[in-house]
């Protein structure tokens, strides 16, 4: 197919936030990096009266606002008159027949189109029905594309029955469902730590790694979202998507190439590896929480249950990983935000330095920094000097910023619609790979809905969740080591 045709993005909920926060500051970085093709057009569908004029002015608001780079309007005014509007219902055909015609127009002879979905998933299927009778994603000459942005979905059900509508319209290469976790520089960087150099992956197994620590704390709560979040609590909003997906990169075999069907292969068999988590023994595995105050929260309802926390521990059972530890958290208003993976490496066989009485070695801790203060720290022990014997743990990093320079690290959402135009699937989750996600997630949900497991614990806006989540490492002689992964990045 034609890489060199003009290219049209329609956008669906072009109204919305994320199109003026995320994909119009992206689209517009691609533009002046020179990543677009020459001929393109950037098209808003959505309910909210338009002109071109007006759209172009609230678009050019919020790219002043949330780009991550240096707004100039010299670069928006060449920008700008890419971008159209188109005011349209999503149940009415005579209104994707309009967008039809005029992209026609826009495009002016054969063209590749992205549509991105920036609406609720309930509406998907009806719009690519739309789209169908229209017309518009019969590949003619030109590629047709399909973003789909979370949720995919809210248990295994409904996520199966989501990719039956989708796939009645599409084939699965025409869909692209993102999960933004996956567009981080940081995110992608695990596979090339592990697979662009030979000293980590002879220790990357249960010979060496006694545990993995997967963290994603917010310190942001509802944030406006109550109506949402109160519905799915942080199973579905995190863990499903992108809590999984981090433990999917870290814990992968090899592919054999770069390219997106082998990539995803893996990545689908480490989801088949893992335990699920089922019945009583969400007890023992599991622990929710919500934070004290939550049912204060307008639009939270009076009763709600909705864990805003959780903690797992998950096992991959294969002969890489039997038996080691996969502890994942997240949650809300925690006390900071940050993403971190802490690769936590056994103790060295025999301890054969007289230690001070007390003492005792750290063991080796290599800590993904995902975001903020992105890199990578590797802590092992050194020789304390003029001493006879003591040690000191010590600190070997790679700081983003400093190696590649402050802004270096774009986007998420710039990456992604890239990669989207250019038709690489990799950084997207395919049927498979959301479904064997859900059928992971689903039998905790339900287990917590039989109150199975101990009630919900509570615990205090601005701390690190929970007493529960620090009980469930402790059975195992373990704790969070958020703390030690501070001091690395202090020190
Ligand atoms: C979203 C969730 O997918 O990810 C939000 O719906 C969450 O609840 C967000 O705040 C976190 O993303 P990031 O990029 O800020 O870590």
């Amino acid at each position: 197919m034609n890489k060199d045709l003009p290219v049209s993005v329609i956008i669906f909920g072009a109204s919305g936030d994320l199109t003026q926060r995320k994909l119009i500051p992206s689209l517009l970085n691609l533009s002046r990096k020179g990543r677009l093709p020459k001929a393109f057009s950037i098209v808003g569908f959505g309910a909210t009266a338009f002109t071109d004029e007006q759209f172009r002015n609230h678009l050019q608001d919020g790219a002043k606002q949330f780009a991550g780079f240096k707004f100039t309007p010299e670069e928006w005014a060449t920008f700008a008159p890419h971008l159209f509007y188109q005011q349209g219902r999503y149940d009415q055909t005579a209104d994707f027949q309009k967008l039809a015609d005029r992209l026609s127009e826009l495009e002016a002879g054969t063209a590749n189109r992205l549509y991105y979905m920036a609406i609720p998933p309930t509406l998907f299927p009806n719009i690519i029905e739309q789209l169908g009778t229209t017309g518009q994603i019969h590949e003619n000459g030109g590629w047709r594309r399909v973003v789909l942005e979370k949720p995919f979905g809210t248990d295994l059900a409904s996520a199966q029955k989501l990719n039956h509508q989708v796939h009645k319209g599409l084939n699965e290469d025409q869909i692209y469902r993102i999960d933004h976790y996956l567009g981080k520089e940081t995110v992608q960087n695990i596979l090339f730590t592990r697979f662009a150099n030979t000293i980590f992956e002879p220790l990357w197994n249960r010979n060496y790694i006694d545990h993995v620590q997967i963290t994603v704390a917010e310190k942001v709560g509802l944030e406006h979202r109550a109506g949402y979040y109160d519905s799915v609590g942080v199973l579905r909003d995190m863990f499903q998507n992108h809590l999984l997906q981090l433990l999917m990169l870290v814990a992968m075999e090899p592919p054999a190439s770069f390219k997106a069907s082998s990539l995803r292969n893996e990545k689908v068999k480490v989801l088949s590896a893992i335990q699920p988590i089922t019945g009583s023994a969400v007890a023992e595995h599991t622990v929710r929480a919500q934070y004290k105050g939550y049912l204060n929260e307008a639009e939270v309802k009076p009763d709600s249950i909705t864990p805003t926390y959780a903690a797992l521990r998950l096992y991959v059972n294969n002969w890489r990983w039997q038996g080691v530890p996969f502890y994942l958290r997240s949650g809300k208003n925690l006390a900071e935000k940050h993403s971190q993976i802490i690769i936590s490496f056994k103790e060295p066989p025999l301890a054969m330095f007289p230690m001070a009485p007390g003492h005792k070695t750290a063991s080796n801790m290599l800590v993904l920094y995902l975001q903020p203060d992105e890199g990578i720290h590797l802590r092992f022990e050194a020789k304390a000097p003029d001493t006879v014997s003591d040690t000191r743990s010590v600190d070997m990093e790679f700081n983003y910023a400093e190696a590649f320079g402050q802004t270096a690290i774009p986007e998420s959402y710039e990456r992604l619609l890239l990669d989207a135009l250019q038709g690489d699937a990799s950084l997207f989750t395919r049927a498979d790979e959301v479904e064997t996600a859900w059928g992971l997630i689903d039998p905790i949900l339900q287990a917590w809905e039989a109150n199975l497991a101990p009630p919900l614990a509570y615990y205090k806006p601005g701390t690190w969740g929970p007493a529960e989540a620090n009980t469930m490492l402790a059975r195992d002689g373990r704790k969070w080591m958020h703390e030690e992964a501070r001091h690395m990045l202090e020190s």
